[in-house]
Formats: C-alpha cells, sequence, structure tokens
C-alpha cells in the first residue's frame, strides 16, 4: 500500500519568539522540517505534501532543498490542524494509499513506530493514533479509549476532570486512508473552546460513521515537540545524546562522549577514535580506523581509512582526506583533495587546491587562492616537499618531486622535480648586530635619565 505524507508545519511558533518560522529553527544541523521528513523517509513516500503558512516561501524552499519532489501547499490562516490537513487534500488528489500526517516541530518519531502504525492498519484498522503516556498530560490531547478501541480524541481545554485524568495523549501522528481521511475532514466543524477545526475530531467522526479507530503506544521522548528556544536546546541534548550512543554502538571509541556534537547526517565507521571536543557539521563522513583528535571542527567533508586529523583543525566543505593523511593543528582545508599518506601538519590554509600522494606540506604554507575576486587552484604533484612559510599564489602548479624553498613566494608553476626559490637574497654585515644593540641601549639610556 502506498503512503503519502503531509507535515504540518504552517504554525507561527510564537513562543520562539523568532523572524525565523519554527521549523527552520535548526537542530543538530538541519531544520526541524528536514527531521519530520526523514522520519518519514522510513515509509518510503509516494507523496509528501508539507504544509507551510508562516514564513511560507522559506518553509517551502526549505522542505524542496531536502526532497525536490516534495509538494508544498499554503494554508493562509490557521484555523486548526484539522483545517491544515484539509489544505493538503487536493495535493493527494488521485492517490489511493495511506496517508500519514506529521508535525514539522516533532523531531524524534522512529521509523519503527510508523511502521507499527501501518501494521495497524493493515489489521483493519480505519484510522491509527499514536499516543503516549505523558508524565504530565497537561495541555495535549487525551486519547479516550475503550478496550482497544479508540472512541475520541478530546483536547484538554475541552475535557471533563474525568476525561483530564486520562493519562494517555495525542502525539498529532495520525494515518487513515488518503479517501478516509479527506472525507472526514471534510465534516470538522469549530464548536469548542479554541473555536479551531481539530484535526483530532476526526476519531469521534469515524467511530459515527461505524469505522474502526485504535492506538499504537510510543515512548514520550519520541512525541518531543519544540515549542520554545529552551525546548530547541532539550531537543538538541537528546539528539546528541542519541548520537552519541549509536556511534559507540557502532564501533566508535569517543574518548569524551559528552563533549562530541554530531549533525543530522554524520556517519562514522568503525574503530575510528574522537577525541574531545569535537564539532561535526553537516555533511560529514569518516571511514573506518581515522582519528579525530581533539577540539577539530569538520563539515561538509570527507576522511578517509586510518587518516588522523587534529588537534585544532578545521574541514571545511569539500575537503577529501584520502588514506592515512595526516593534518595537523591550526590547519584549514577547503574544497581540497589530499591524497593517499600526504602530510599537512602545523599552520596550513589549503583551499581550492590538489595536493599529490605523499606529499609533504611545511608549516605554515598557504594557498594564497582568492584575488579579491575570483578563486582559483593550486596543483600540487605526487611526492612534493613544500617548504615551510611556502605562499602558492594561485593558479600555480607544482611538479611531482618538486620543491619549493622556505618562505618563497610562488607565483609561476614549478616543473617536476625542480627546487623553486623565490626570496629575497641573504646578506651578513659582520659585527652589526653588536653595534646596533649597543646604538638603541644608548638611546633608552637617555631617554630614561
Ligand atoms: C495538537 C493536538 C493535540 C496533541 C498535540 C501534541 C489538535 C487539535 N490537537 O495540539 O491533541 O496532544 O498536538 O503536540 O490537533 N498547525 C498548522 N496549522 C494550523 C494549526 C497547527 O499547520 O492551523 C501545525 C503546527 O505548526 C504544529 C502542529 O500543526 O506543527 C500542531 O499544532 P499545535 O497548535 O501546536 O497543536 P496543539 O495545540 O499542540
Ligand atoms: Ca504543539
Amino acid at each position: 500500500m502506498p503512503t503519502a505524507l503531509i507535515i504540518l508545519a504552517a504554525g507561527q511558533g510564537t513562543r520562539m519568539l523568532s523572524d525565523t518560522p519554527k521549523v527552520l529553527h535548526r537542530l543538530a544541523g538541519a531544520p526541524l522540517l528536514v527531521h519530520a521528513m526523514e522520519a518519514g523517509r522510513a515509509l518510503e513516500a509516494a507523496r509528501t505534501v508539507v504544509v507551510a503558512g508562516h514564513g511560507g516561501a522559506a518553509v517551502a524552499d526549505a522542505a524542496r532543498a531536502h526532497d525536490p519532489e516534495a509538494i508544498t501547499v499554503t494554508q493562509e490562516e490557521q484555523l486548526g490542524t484539522g483545517h491544515a490537513v484539509a489544505q493538503a487534500m487536493p495535493a493527494l488528489s488521485g492517490f489511493a494509499g495511506d496517508a500519514v500526517v506529521l508535525f514539522g516541530d516533532t523531531p524524534f518519531i522512529r521509523p519503527e513506530t510508523l511502521a507499527a502504525m501501518r501494521e495497524a492498519r493493515q489489521a483493519g484498522h480505519d484510522v491509527v493514533v499514536l499516543g503516549f503516556e505523558a508524565a504530565e498530560p497537561g495541555r495535549y490531547g487525551r486519547l479516550v479509549m475503550d478496550g482497544d478501541r479508540l472512541t475520541r480524541i478530546v483536547e484538554a481545554k475541552d475535557a471533563t476532570d474525568e476525561e483530564r485524568a486520562i493519562k494517555l495523549c495525542n502525539s498529532g501522528v495520525i494515518c487513515a486512508s488518503a479517501e478516509t481521511l479527506s472525507t472526514l475532514v471534510g465534516a470538522i466543524g469549530n464548536d469548542n473552546a479554541a473555536g479551531e477545526y481539530y484535526l483530532t475530531d476526526i476519531v469521534g467522526l469515524a467511530n459515527l460513521r461505524g469505522l474502526s479507530c485504535t492506538a499504537i503506544r510510543c515512548d514520550e521522548a519520541e512525541t518531543l515537540g519544540v515549542n520554545t528556544r529552551a525546548d530547541l536546546a532539550r531537543a538538541e541534548a537528546v539528539f546528541q545524546d542519541r548520537a552519541r550512543t549509536e556511534a559507540m554502538a557502532g564501533g566508535v571509541t569517543l574518548t569524551a562522549p559528552e563533549t562530541v556534537f554530531f549533525a543530522h547526517d554524520t556517519v562514522i565507521g568503525r574503530d575510528t577514535v574522537i577525541g574531545p571536543n569535537v564539532i561535526f557539521g553537516p555533511g560529514v563522513t569518516v571511514e573506518s580506523g581515522a582519528e579525530i583528535r581533539g577540539f577539530c571542527h569538520l563539515e561538509g567533508c570527507h576522511v578517509s581509512h586510518g587518516a588522523t586529523v587534529g588537534p585544532f583543525a578545521r574541514l571545511r566543505p569539500g575537503a577529501e582526506l584520502a588514506n592515512d593523511v595526516h593534518v595537523g593543528n591550526f590547519v584549514e582545508v577547503k574544497n581540497a583533495v589530499i591524497d593517499d599518506g600526504a602530510k599537512v601538519n602545523h599552520l596550513t590554509y589549503i583551499g581550492d587546491a590538489h595536493v599529490g600522494a605523499r606529499s609533504n606540506i611545511g608549516a605554515g604554507t598557504i594557498t594564497c587562492n582568492y584575488d579579491g575576486v575570483m578563486k582559483h587552484r593550486t596543483e600540487i604533484g605526487a611526492d612534493a616537499f613544500i617548504g615551510s612559510s611556502t605562499m602558492l599564489v594561485a593558479p600555480v602548479n607544482i611538479g611531482a618531486r618538486a620543491m619549493t624553498g622556505s618562505g618563497s613566494v610562488i607565483t609561476e608553476d614549478v616543473p617536476d622535480g625542480a627546487l623553486a626559490i623565490a626570496r629575497g637574497k641573504q646578506s651578513n654585515k659582520p659585527g652589526l648586530g653588536i653595534r646596533l644593540i649597543e646604538r638603541l641601549r644608548a638611546i633608552k639610556a637617555r631617554k630614561t635619565n
């Protein structure tokens, strides 16, 4: 049975006190919306419909940046979750299958949970709602059960004291056939305490029509929603905690797990060792048996088997380290391939470049890649030796097995095997050192007397 995903993301997020729509605030480097879309990926959704409202264009852009096939619809006025789903239904016309409703601000729904909901649908229930036992049910909608049957959902605002005592709450995730959902959503009214069209009313309506409704239960942690900056920080902590546990379970050593921060898409191979205070931005893959020492920052890069990075190194987007490469302290690499076994150990910037296999880049080397207007490339062949503090003024090519003298400013290509020296020639003045110091001391003595 094909599945469609409807993600509600039109809410204003008033309590964030932000000019950015709530679902575009980032968790582990990706907008909240992307986490919800990823949760839905497990369903292999045939269609994904994102309902945007506040900051609609930016939300729609983010949705399509993540999934170019995502359909976005606008809910001009936020008249309630039922109204929001109604806006999505035209985008599902002609779709024969199940529809799953998720909230854009609820990032942790697990694929296993969505699979369990789908099983309940296959077992013959018409409407399946995801519930959880809340420690503090507070403002959540309550699930009114009769054995396995879900008879209705009542919002806290509209509940009797007896109903408010129910601990089983509505997560907001609902699954039904697109056809059933469309029919039921069309029948919702807004005669309630909030004057809103409640999606939750579809359960009572379904029961009236003799349809079968049930609830699947999940852990409360899964339904954690983000409404405030404090919630966002809490969600980040939850994410990081899980990511660290998963990394270690996958055979990665973290010497100080609580100080390592992963992005939503970080991939680390087994037997890699990660030191303290390492931060992964989006788009990082590290192969097995690598070592990332303390205080490194990595983003949009790939580190191959056996490579060592840091301490205090920064790998920026497009950095590609081949096997057994060494990148040491205070080194920045951007948009550059560093081939097998090459070493860039100290105080260096390598940008828009290719470093050949086994080459050694001396301390303080800089690829001068930017002329103020355009970026240019530096090509360094295999087995080259770049002397300390060489300025490589791009575009420039350094041949295989070539060398540059320390302190050189290289503006022209260096042929294979050549030594290039490009700096002022040294001249020694006999005795001048001593005479100069004595003169300076005399000047100082006159000033202080
Ligand atoms: C909703 C549920 C409640 C449940 C709770 C779980 C309803 C009526 N209530 O309440 O039973 O316990 O979630 O967190 O469904 N949205 C729109 N358009 C709208 C209104 C909301 O897109 O017009 C989106 C919001 O952006 C948000 C989601 O729907 O992502 C939930 O809306 P919200 O107003 O937070 O619902 P709750 O009152 O929390
Ligand atoms: Ca909410």
